[in-house]
């Protein structure tokens, strides 16, 4: 048998097993940092507010600093018991300053502390993962640049693929400015989860407020929020803040999912447009030709993992009776395992974008095949007044004569050409080299060179402005 913390109405003893079991210290421990923070400003409001003498309150806050600078790590270690963060700091706030301590617990709950806690963990978290993406969007953006120029100085071409079948060619440099196109929108959902998130739960105290004369402006201000937030039951009984991180972080690792599944086929030898970095790849324990994309791959794998977390959180949420339910406690393990997985995915791929070797002259080659410019072809008869579906019926049954005699477009003969429409000719064919066609795609947002130039001096500037603004430091240890 264990002993409760706070005996209150209840007896004595606590099941050993069940005192473990709903402990959250194991994993709470990480919000040490923020929850002496968050003790800090409560302790300098209460003084302020004469809730306590300035002696009383010098003591508390000379003992919460001492915790900060020597306890931290320890109570991150695991060298403590106890029933949560916020219990183990009280201890040892008793330990230093005895009885006193129990008046930091004045006009306050355990509810509000862990939701402002967790807020701002997540805060931070959010600054984190948005620098991260900035930095992965910077190495695409050099990559776009790059390649404009990367085959013996043409723009690298890439075939396109719709259903994983050869559909239309394109600049390699669009693909790139694709994912940062993409991923900007990843980071202004983590800019935006930030801002909802920034109101103050503390002064929430167990759900209804309370009759002391607190300061929850003060405290706000004090830990960084914009605001408190308005209503106390609110404040402690919602995770939506919880979620939104969540979804912000499964709709990144969808993007890098995608990201990856592209490079671990580009990679293999059937594709052969590019190799992975060998400080970035494994090897095989038996088969020693492999190089294994293993980023990629467990790139792939996380999102379900990151998905998971979401999904759980989710359903933890969707039937909690008004306010806090210990079931809440279930949101910090969801959150930890993403910021966890994101951080350290985000990092390794600013480092693996630059270090990809893309063999420009054999994307090239592979556009020669699968009939990439077939689209062009019945565009070309459009143009001269054929209905494009009948120019499309037109051009199908030429592709399909090629099929079937083993020849690409470019190797057919004036007078074959012409059983199909009076229009096709080997001069017109002669047109459709993949240069060509990828250039005339001008149509706003389209793979056209002149438009990348543009779209990457756009990027620059919006960039560069963005990296002005402060960088914003994150705490998440
Ligand atoms: N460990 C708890 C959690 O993570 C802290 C809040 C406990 N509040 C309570 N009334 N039991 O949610």
């Amino acid at each position: 048998m264990s002993k409760h913390l706070w005996t209150g109405r209840l007896s004595d003893s606590l099941d050993a097993e069940f005192a473990e079991f709903q402990s959250s210290l194991r994993f709470d421990c990480r919000l040490a940092h923020y929850d002496i923070e968050a003790s800090i400003a409560h302790a300098q409001m209460i003084r302020d507010q004469g809730m306590i003498t300035p002696s009383e309150g010098e003591q508390i806050l000379d003992a919460l600093r001492e915790i900060a600078t020597d306890k931290v790590d320890e109570i991150k270690s695991g060298s403590f018991l106890g029933e949560d963060v916020h219990t183990v700091i009280e201890s040892l706030l008793k330990e230093k300053i005895g009885s006193l301590a129990g008046k930091l617990h004045t006009a306050r709950s355990r509810n509000d502390q862990v939701a402002t806690d967790l807020r701002l963990f997540i805060k931070d978290a959010c600054k984190s993962h948005s620098t991260n993406i900035r930095d992965l969007r910077r190495q695409l953006l050099s990559e776009a640049e790059r390649h404009l120029t990367s085959r013996d100085g043409h723009p690298a071409i890439l075939p396109g693929y719709t259903h994983l079948q050869v559909a239309q060619p394109l600049h390699l440099s669009h693909w790139f400015m694709a994912f940062f196109e993409a991923l900007s929108r990843d980071e202004s959902r983590f800019d935006e989860s930030y801002k909802r998130m920034d109101q103050c739960p503390l002064g929430a105290a167990a759900l209804c407020g309370t009759s002391w004369p607190i300061d929850r402006m003060f405290t706000a201000k004090r830990l960084g929020f914009s605001e408190p937030m308005r209503n106390s039951v609110d404040a402690v009984a919602s995770r939506d803040f919880v979620t939104d991180y969540l979804y912000a972080s499964s709709s990144l690792m969808t993007t890098l999912s995608r990201m990856a599944e592209d490079l671990i086929l580009y990679s293999t030898s059937e594709f052969g447009f590019l190799q992975m970095p060998d400080e970035l790849s494994t090897g095989s324990s038996i088969m020693p030709q492999k190089k294994n994309p293993d980023l990629c791959e467990l790139t792939r794998g996380k999102t379900g993992r990151v998905f998971g977390h979401l999904v759980g959180t989710l359903t933890v949420l969707k039937a909690l009776p008004t306010a806090y339910n210990k079931d809440l406690q279930e949101d910090k393990e969801a959150v930890f395992g993403v910021f966890d997985t994101v951080g350290p995915l985000l990092r390794l791929w600013a480092r693996l974008v630059p270090k990809l070797q893309w063999d420009t002259e054999r994307m090239y080659e592979r556009t020669q095949d699968g009939f990439s410019c077939a689209t062009e072809l019945a565009d070309e008869l459009g143009r001269s007044g054929v209905p494009f579906r009948e120019a499309h019926h037109i051009v199908g049954r030429l592709v399909q004569f090629c099929i079937t005699r083993r020849k690409s477009l470019a190797e057919l003969k004036s007078t074959e050409l012409s059983l199909f429409h009076p229009l096709l000719t080997e001069q017109l064919m002669e047109r459709m080299s993949v240069e060509s066609v990828v250039e005339s795609r001008k149509s706003f947002g389209g793979s056209s060179m002149s438009l990348i130039v543009q779209a990457i001096e756009k990027a620059r500037k919006q960039f560069s402005n963005k990296l002005d603004q402060a960088e914003r430091a994150p705490r998440n240890r």
